[in-house]
């Protein structure tokens, strides 16, 4: 995945459960917004088991499965669309590799966290997904669809 593309894309982030309890929810909304994403959708939200088996679906086999969904259900988490060029792929490269001793510094997960079944943040790994994931973590009626004033390149 190349942060080259020229489409316009949407994107679903995600503060995790811990994330929201270190109070790191600020600091990851903003290298979003200063990276100069257009936000669309926002909101606190106590994901349900079946949401979160649904949103990892795809890695129901693995060992951690289990884990991950006691985890992602544990608490609060903030719920993100967010819209621009190339917005999956960068978004991706903000946040950093899985397992945060990877992780650049630079990146949130190489500047906040230590441990891949902590890592502070999800990010879709694609426009598909994007789209899959904010509708199914987002209602109807609950995404911005706006335009900045003065900020022609979040169109
Ligand atoms: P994955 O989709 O591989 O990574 P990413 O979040 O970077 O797209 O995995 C989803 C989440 O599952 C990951 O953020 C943390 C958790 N996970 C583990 O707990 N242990 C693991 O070994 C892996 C690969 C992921």
């Amino acid at each position: 995945l190349v942060a080259s593309s020229e489409q316009v894309e949407e994107t679903y982030i995600m503060v995790k459960p811990d994330g929201v309890q270190r109070g790191l929810v600020g600091e990851i909304i903003s290298r979003f917004e200063r990276k100069g994403f257009k936000l669309s959708g926002l909101k606190l939200f106590q994901c349900p088991r079946e949401l979160a088996e649904e949103h990892y679906k795809d890695l129901q086999s693995k060992p951690f499965f289990p884990k991950l969904i006691e985890y992602i259900t544990s608490g609060p988490v903030v719920c993100m669309a967010w819209e621009g060029v190339g917005v999956v792929a960068s978004a991706r490269k903000l946040i950093g590799s899985t397992n945060p001793l990877q992780a650049e510094p630079g990146t949130i997960r190489g500047d906040l966290a230590v441990q891949t079944g902590r890592n502070v943040v999800h990010g879709s790994d694609s426009p598909e997904n994007g789209q899959r994931e904010i509708a199914l973590w987002f209602k109807e009626g609950e995404l911005c669809q706006w335009t900045p004033a003065q900020a022609p390149w979040l169109r």
